[in-house]
């Protein structure tokens, strides 16, 4: 039977008899797969284990000083790399998701090789990939339903081996993994955010401006979903920035202003979610205060839809 302390113990063994004394690095996300995936290789061997964590201008708000403190005390070697304005760059007018998805996924691999090239005689790149990212990968007519960035193109092209220890696991197993290796419930219930992040949240272009509406936005729902007890009821939950427009009275004055989107929902994989069942006066707090706080909001709608056939993010 699966447990998780045979889990750990079984996969530690294996990846001290496969890595020996090699040298292995790490993409942080913040998220849980891949910190639950760092913590059990640094079990395993150590220091031999860097991570790096890329802000790649789409995090949620604060997320780089949070999580580069937050894994401080969990005794990784982490580097954090500042790679903003990289991004922006690249992102400047490009509108469609999978182009952005492939431009963020790039940016990513560069950034990621600047700095794994200054470290010497790495041999293995570590994954947090677990099996729904792998089956959502795997193509059944043909296509791709989507690119996650976290599946193939790094290895290949850095000349490194894979080691990804989760990749049998479903992200309830993930988190009995984590809270057996001493890591904190909030670490552990962290809901999943996608690799190319905010990006995939902002409809069409990217510019900064958006993003720091968006931030402000995401961090006013997120934050009060926890203070209402509701953060553990919800799957996933985030705002979604729309590219349009509608017209508002503030005072005397009409405003034309963004509109953006709260999305949450139940589930236990990803691959199928229903909405969040959220309680009303929760969310007319919600929208209220964004309304009043983001500057450059004017109008809160709830996403009412479930997956499939509706997808979790809305790029
Ligand atoms: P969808 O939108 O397909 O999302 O219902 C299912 C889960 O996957 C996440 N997601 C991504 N994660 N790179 C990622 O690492 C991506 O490109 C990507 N697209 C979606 C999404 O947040 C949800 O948890």
């Amino acid at each position: 039977d699966w447990t998780s302390t045979n889990f750990i113990n079984s996969t530690i063994h294996q990846l001290q008899a496969h890595l020996g004394n090699d040298k292995v690095i790490l993409a942080l996300s913040g998220g849980v797969d891949s910190s639950v995936s760092a913590v059990l290789i640094n079990k395993a061997i150590g220091n031999n284990l860097t991570c790096i964590f890329i802000d790649n201008g789409l995090l949620r708000k604060n997320e780089f000083d949070k999580v580069l403190k937050g894994y401080e005390h969990l005794g990784l070697n982490i580097v954090g790399i500042d790679a903003k304005d990289y991004f922006y760059r690249e992102l400047a007018g490009v509108k469609g998701p999978e182009k952005k998805r492939k431009i963020i996924g790039k940016g990513f691999i560069y950034i990621f090789e600047q700095e794994a090239k200054k470290l010497k005689d790495i041999q293995w790149l570590a994954q947090g990939t677990i099996y729904p990212d792998i089956i959502e990968s795997l193509s059944i007519t043909g296509t791709t339903i989507k690119s996650h960035h976290n599946v193939g193109g790094l290895p290949e092209k850095m000349n490194l081996k894979l080691v990804e220890p989760l990749r049998l696991l479903f992200k309830d197993e993930v988190r009995y993994v984590g809270r057996e290796l001493g890591m904190e419930e909030h670490l552990i219930m962290r809901h999943p955010f996608p690799g190319p992040g905010l990006g995939i949240r902002i409809l069409g272009e990217i510019t900064p401006e958006k993003v720091r509406i968006l931030q402000e936005a995401d961090n006013i729902f997120v934050s009060r979903l926890y203070e209402w007890n509701l953060y553990s009821y919800v799957w996933q939950a985030g705002v979604v920035l729309l590219p349009i427009k509608s017209v508002g009275v503030m005072g005397d004055e009409r405003t034309y202003e963004n509109a953006v989107v709260l999305r949450a929902v139940t589930s236990t994989d990803a691959m199928t979610a229903d909405w969040a069942r959220l309680p009303y006066d929760f969310l007319a707090k919600i929208s209220n205060e964004i309304i009043n706080k983001v500057k450059g909001v004017n109008r809160v709608v709830y996403d009412i839809s479930s997956k499939p056939p509706s997808t979790i993010e809305w790029e």
